[in-house]
């Protein structure tokens, strides 16, 4: 399994969700490609914002290696999945994808969690320690949810 999780600076939300799944994957004998991806450019290069290294370090994630990108089109055919953590993340995959959009690929996390309600994963960029910390317990029940599903498909 190929998954690339994706926010809007790939600095915050999506590396969060990428430490966190890479962990369970790993514990789980999962042997998955997971990524992250920004929709805009602002980040290209840098790494995870402070609090969200902080955060994941608290659960004893490291994610200081990992460096923000930018979603492209070869992405919707290199992952067999693909995680948004809002909807205006959503419309900007649809339209970067192009013609490579696939929309059974394409979906809001919380899908995981809370089918069809269509809730976000509010973005923290203004936020404090807190609401990183909000965004890790969400991203962290979506992970388990995801894992779960797999390992029942596949049992
Ligand atoms: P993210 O948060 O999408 O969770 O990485 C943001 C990071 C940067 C900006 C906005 C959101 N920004 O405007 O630079």
């Amino acid at each position: 399994m190929n998954i690339l999780m994706v926010c809007l600076g790939n600095i915050c939300r999506s590396p969060l969700a990428e430490g966190i799944l890479a962990d369970k994957a790993a514990k789980a004998g999962f042997n998955w490609l997971i990524d992250s991806a920004g929709t805009s450019g602002y980040h290209i290069g840098e790494p995870p914002h402070v609090l969200s290294r902080q955060t994941a370090a608290s659960h004893g994630i490291d994610i200081s290696h990992q460096r923000g990108r930018q979603f492209t089109k070869e992405d919707m055919q290199r992952f067999n999945r693909i995680f948004v953590m809002d909807e205006e993340n959503f419309w900007e995959v649809r339209r970067m994808a192009g013609s490579e959009w696939d929309e059974t690929k394409v979906s809001l996390i919380l899908e995981l969690l809370y089918p069809g309600e269509k809730r976000e994963v509010p973005d923290p960029w203004y936020g404090t320690q807190k609401d990183f910390q909000f965004v890790y317990d969400l991203l962290d029940k979506a992970c388990d949810a995801l894992i779960n599903s797999f390992a029942a498909e596949n049992t």
